[in-house]
């Protein structure tokens, strides 16, 4: 790659015209059925948006539990913010021995609006850059959210759970895959990183990010509710974020890296960010990015409303509650979980 080039989307297993749908599996994104789109930038602020501003019928909604807020691009930008402010000096790559400088061809999976890949070739990371001719490509299983623009990146359709085209095998310095933990169970996480493995050159790295959004051990009625809730809607939509983050080391292994580093961090829900030493409005923040997520998840939690309650909620009145108190409870207390993250050299 010479020049850079402006940001491109295109799915590239496709013939020209196909549309973005056909590569993916039907059983893992029966929904997806319209061309790729391309969103532009928001912007109303993010409080204005109604996430749970969609059907509670529709099954499609269970594939990827965030799948279909409105402003979900939004809720995902102010998530880089967090990184940020949470990992000064390892913002992007979250290992202080890690040289940017050195990855010439980088790959963010599950991409979602691109802002890791356009925020690192902005800033770079520990004072040093991308190299002036790196190769930036996002893939995602549909692009709809992507808002990254002003940086030449290559986007293209591509359902981690799938082998990726031959010919990207042994090709990348960089790969990243953060936050699909709504996406998908352990069994799935586990092929997802086998083929992500395939694409690493020798010596390449991958770096993986994964949450468990669960109060570890509860304190009150409230933490209970984000509990049971959780719990409840990831047994009834075959998720879980636990499982992943429990096994995340073990399926690094067994996928054949030669050197494996998984690491715990506290991720801030609410006030108690201020207590990590953060500012008020990185706080302020991470209240509106946690209550956004909750609303979010509207949808999926009253689609088993009526058959089967996930943690007592059968009416949009009582999740509207719910997300009241919630806001509250992030705004004057909050609690923090824990955050894996695996870096695994090939
Ligand atoms: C919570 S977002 C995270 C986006 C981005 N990684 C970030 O950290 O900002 C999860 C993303 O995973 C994508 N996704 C879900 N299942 C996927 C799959 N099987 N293959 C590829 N992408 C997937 C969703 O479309 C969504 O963009």
């Amino acid at each position: 790659m010479g020049e850079r080039r402006d940001a491109v989307i295109h799915p590239p297993t496709h013939p020209p015209g196909a549309r973005c749908h056909s590569s993916i599996h039907p059983s893992i994104h029966p929904s997806i059925t319209s061309p790729c789109p391309v969103s532009t930038p928001l912007s109303t602020p993010l409080a204005t948006h109604d996430p749970t501003a969609m059907s509670a019928s529709r099954e499609d909604q269970l594939t990827y539990l965030f799948g279909h807020a409105t402003s979900e691009s939004e809720r995902l930008n102010f998530q880089q913010e967090l990184f940020n402010a949470l990992f000064p000096g390892r913002e992007y790559v979250h290992s202080a021995e890690y040289d940017v400088s050195r990855a010439h061809r980088v790959l963010d999976t599950a991409t979602g609006t691109g802002v890791w890949l356009e925020r690192l070739a902005r800033d770079g990371q520990g004072g040093k850059r991308l190299p002036a001719n790196v190769q930036l490509e996002g893939s995602d299983i549909v692009l709809d959210k992507v808002t990254a623009k002003g940086t030449p990146i290559d986007f293209s359709v591509h359902d981690v759970l799938q082998p990726f085209p031959q010919e990207q095998h042994g090709k990348y310095d960089l790969v990243q895959m953060r936050y699909v933990l709504m996406a998908m169970n352990s069994e799935q996480y586990a092929t997802a990183i086998r083929n992500l493995y395939a694409l690493l050159k020798p010596g390449g790295t991958l770096q993986v990010v994964e949450l468990d959004p669960r109060p570890a051990a509860p304190r009150n009625e409230t933490e209970h509710f984000i509990k049971d809730m959780f719990d409840g809607l990831w047994s009834r939509a075959n998720k879980d974020p636990p499982g992943i983050c429990r096994d995340m080391q073990a399926h690094l292994r067994t996928a054949g890296f030669s050197s494996v580093h998984v690491q715990t961090s506290s991720w801030p829900w609410g006030r108690v960010a201020q207590e990590m030493g953060l500012s008020k409005e990185v706080m302020l923040k991470s209240v509106a990015n946690t209550t956004f997520a909750f609303k979010a998840l509207k949808g999926p939690i009253l689609f088993f409303a009526d058959k089967a309650p996930v943690a007592g909620v059968t009416s949009e009145a009582i999740f509207d509650q719910r997300a009241e108190d919630i806001e509250r409870f992030y705004l004057e207390i909050g609690f923090s979980s824990d955050l894996y993250i695996g870096i695994a050299v090939r």
